[in-house]
């Protein structure tokens, strides 16, 4: 018989989507609640003292006082960018090409390929993060250590080879032919084995000839349940860039579209200078934006306008977007959401930034059934939060007035120092 746990604390508890509704009534507290936790899966979930009564022969983990929230979902990284993270002085372009495509390279080798899988996974989890989307390099074998790796450790998550076949070192390139069918074999290997999906992954429209975007929208058509992540509209010369590049598209969302890489299943990170007809076409289709936000500091990339892209109703995702971003933790990034939201003159609420940090990247990721919320049915990835984690946390913590005053400065202030706990698929984590 397989041993059953008990998870007790305050839960976190969605029921609505706090863009579309009062976030105080889509996202809620329950106090002294449980979760009961069986194979891997949310099996029971209910006040603490008649949950615990109803199965005795449960493991109890008590945490009380503590938020137990479902594990972060970090909707756009680049695990390969772990070792170069907080890189000195560039704009995107020639961060690229000074630090990036540099330490992509030593992805050619499979063992330092495993090595930084089991680093960034290690990471990622000890800030309680415990499935991401990952680009990887133009190597096969990064797709395979990274995917090894997570099903080590039981994870879910989305990852696929990242295609350049042109403004890249030529070291770091592959061709149209090669990136479809090595993509097409990764995704036959690994696609829905346990845990892992497959996203299709053109970096973006300057590293790709039509030719290869013309055969990723191609191979998209013929697995059209894959997610295809790219990034869009990061930087003004950026864009520029894209113009040039591409003289006949309307705009740098054309590129894409031109050669069926727009759909619901789409992915498009940063995604800041966008035209009134790109916003057009991303609602219409359903695909879903990831914001970035420490990133778009950090590498100097603009402000991402959280109030227009939801009142269009358009899903949006939450992303470290390590190593452009300059942390590791959806803490951290939910911090940088609420500044930028500041300077644009919006307020994300506690409630907002939870459930993008979790409900709205895992509907990003087309993962809502699966992870991203506490409920019965779904799979057991959570982090136990302590909301008093540093002394200046606490001190701020200890004048709280409510639930959500009690839960501000932790999301402002805190790290992997307030990540209590972390289970993945249902199993507690040992944590570095
Ligand atoms: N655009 C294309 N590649 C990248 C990348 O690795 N990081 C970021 N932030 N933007 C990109
Ligand atoms: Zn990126």
């Amino acid at each position: 018989m397989t041993q059953k746990h008990i998870l007790s604390g305050d839960l976190l508890v969605f029921a609505g989507d706090p863009f579309q509704m009062a976030p105080e009534q889509a996202v809620q507290i329950q106090s002294d609640g449980a979760l009961l936790i069986e194979d891997g899966i949310i099996t029971d979930r209910g006040p603490r003292d008649s949950l615990v009564r109803t199965h005795p022969g449960a493991r109890h983990h008590a945490h009380p006082g503590k938020l137990i929230c479902p594990g972060f979902i970090d909707a756009h990284v680049h695990y390969p960018q772990t070792a170069m993270i907080a890189s000195w002085g560039k704009r995107l372009i020639d961060w690229l090409n000074t630090y990036t495509f540099p330490e992509e390279m030593r992805f050619a080798d499979p063992e330092y390929a495993a090595e930084i899988s089991a680093r960034y996974l290690d990471l990622s989890a000890a800030h309680g993060t415990t499935s991401m989307a990952s680009f990887c390099t133009i190597h096969p074998a990064s797709v395979d250590a990274f995917f090894r790796e997570a099903t080590k450790r039981g994870q879910r998550v989305v990852a696929g080879k990242t295609c350049m076949d042109r403004n890249a070192p030529a070291g770091l390139q592959d061709t149209a032919q090669s990136a479809y069918e090595d993509s097409k074999a990764l995704l036959e290997k690994w696609h829905g084995r346990g845990r892992i999906s497959y996203a299709i992954t053109p970096r973006f429209s300057p590293t790709s000839t039509p030719e290869q975007l013309e055969a990723m929208g191609a191979l998209w058509a013929e697995f059209p349940d894959c997610l295809m992540q790219t990034h869009l509209s990061e930087q003004l010369d950026e864009i520029e860039w894209v113009r040039e590049l591409f003289p006949d598209a309307r705009d740098y969302l054309d590129t894409y579209e031109h050669f069926g890489l727009l759909g619901e299943r789409g992915l498009y990170g940063h995604a800041i200078h966008l035209d009134p007809r790109e916003i057009d076409r991303i609602a219409e289709v359903g695909a879903a934006l990831v914001h970035c936000p420490t990133s778009n500091t950090f590498i100097g990339s603009g402000l991402f306008d959280m109030a227009g892209l939801t009142t269009r109703g358009i899903s949006v995702g939450l992303a470290t977007d390590t190593g452009g971003g300059s942390s590791f933790s959806m803490l951290r990034t939910m911090a940088a959401a609420y500044e930028i939201g500041q300077l644009n003159g919006y307020v994300l609420h506690a409630a907002q930034l939870l459930w993008l940090a979790t409900r709205g990247s895992a509907k990003a990721l087309h993962l809502q059934d699966k992870i991203g919320a506490l409920e019965v049915g779904m799979e057991a990835d959570i982090a136990v939060l302590d909301l008093a984690s540093t002394p200046a946390i606490a001190q701020r913590h200890a004048n709280a007035e409510h639930h959500w005053d009690a839960i501000f400065p932790t999301l402002m202030m805190g790290d992997d120092r307030a990540i209590e706990e972390v289970w993945i698929g249902g199993k507690k984590q040992g944590l570095v």
